[in-house]
């Protein structure tokens, strides 16, 4: 589908690029001849990524950096600037998410994700941001959202919180610095089986089999999907595209919101039976 040379020499930095979806997406961007870096807490967890990635002699740096801390995203900039010379795509993808009821919850809870979620993300795209205004350097901004970043959702409220305000600075954002060639765009994925979002979200069989049946395409994302929708987004190609927010979630969230969604359970027999009722009403 795509040109070998999409990203080709393009800088990505990701947060949160050393596992699940983060690191599915840089694994494609790397194909696409960009050069990557990544980041996340866990400097083991990086350094092993980037071993595995950077095969084939593709060039993958990696710097830890705890997004919730001002300081540390600046420095890791530097040292991105540093490696690479600049940054030409930034990747908001780092987030903490649990299921709790939310009477359950600590402010000490309410911050963990919200501090890593909206703040992290505020603070890197500050950092970025900053540079490229002052060096005149056009860049991509793709903040990785939710889909119930606008509806809301029971039982992950932090997240949902974070998120819906990752969606409105995604939105904000694009307004505000079009002028310095800055885009913004934004995914909403559903389910993506990933180990740090089904340990703390789908943590039994149970869990994860009722969330198939919300999805009208009666299965969970591919990855690869999300990678290939991420890359045509930060790509040239998607140069008018600036704002917006695309949903990847096999049409859960709108089944969610159908009202007469759950009709879909009904039998063949049991319409024929409806349809005698329904047509009385003529
Ligand atoms: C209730 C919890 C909790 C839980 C932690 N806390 N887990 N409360 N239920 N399951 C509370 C702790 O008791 C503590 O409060 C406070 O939160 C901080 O906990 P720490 O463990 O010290 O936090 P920290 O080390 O900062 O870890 C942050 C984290 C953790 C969010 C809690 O899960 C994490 O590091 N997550 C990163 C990866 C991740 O979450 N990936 C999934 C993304 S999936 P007290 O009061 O006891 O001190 C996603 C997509 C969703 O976002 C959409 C799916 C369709
Ligand atoms: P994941 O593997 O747990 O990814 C989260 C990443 O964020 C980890 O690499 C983690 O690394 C990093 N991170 C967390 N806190 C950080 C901090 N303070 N500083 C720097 N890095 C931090 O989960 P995922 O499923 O791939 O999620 C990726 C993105 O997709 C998230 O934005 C999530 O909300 C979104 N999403 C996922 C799904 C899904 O079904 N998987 C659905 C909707 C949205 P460290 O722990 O090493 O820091």
């Amino acid at each position: 589908m795509f040109q070998p040379d999409l990203l080709q020499d393009k800088v990505v930095l990701i947060t949160g690029g050393g596992t699940g979806l983060g690191r599915a997406m840089g694994e494609r961007f790397l194909e696409l001849g960009a050069k990557l870096a990544i980041t996340g807490r866990r400097e083991s967890v990086l350094e092993e990524t980037a071993r595995e990635l950077s095969a084939d002699g593709r060039q993958v740096f990696y710097h830890a950096c705890d997004i919730r801390d001002a300081t540390q995203v600046s420095e890791l900039v530097d040292a991105v600037e540093t490696h690479y010379g600049q940054v030409d795509v930034l990747v908001n993808n780092a987030a903490g998410n649990f299921i709790s009821p939310t009477e359950r919850l600590s402010h000490r809870a309410v911050d963990a994700v919200l501090n890593i979620v909206l703040h992290g993300t505020f603070y890197m795209s500050l950092e970025v941001g900053k540079r490229w205004i002052e060096n005149k350097h056009n860049g991509v901004m793709l903040n990785i959202v939710t889909s119930y970043a606008w509806t809301g959702s029971g039982y992950v409220v932090p997240s949902a919180a974070a998120k819906a305000g990752v969606l409105a600075l995604t939105r904000s954002l694009a307004v505000e610095w079009a002028q310095y060639g800055i885009r913004q765009v934004a995914i909403a994925p559903g389910p993506f089986p990933t180990e740090g979002a089904w340990s703390r979200l789908s943590p039994t069989p149970e869990l994860a089999n009722k969330a198939i049946e919300r999805i009208p395409l009666r299965r969970v994302g591919e990855k690869s999907e999300l990678a290939n929708l991420a890359a045509y987004l930060i790509s040239d190609y998607a140069g008018y595209i600036n704002g917006e927010v695309v949903t990847i979630d096999g049409g859960e969230w709108l089944q969610g919101a159908g009202e007469f969604s759950g009709l879909s359970e009904v039998t063949t027999e049991q319409w024929d039976m409806l349809a005698l009722l329904t047509r009385k009403g003529k």
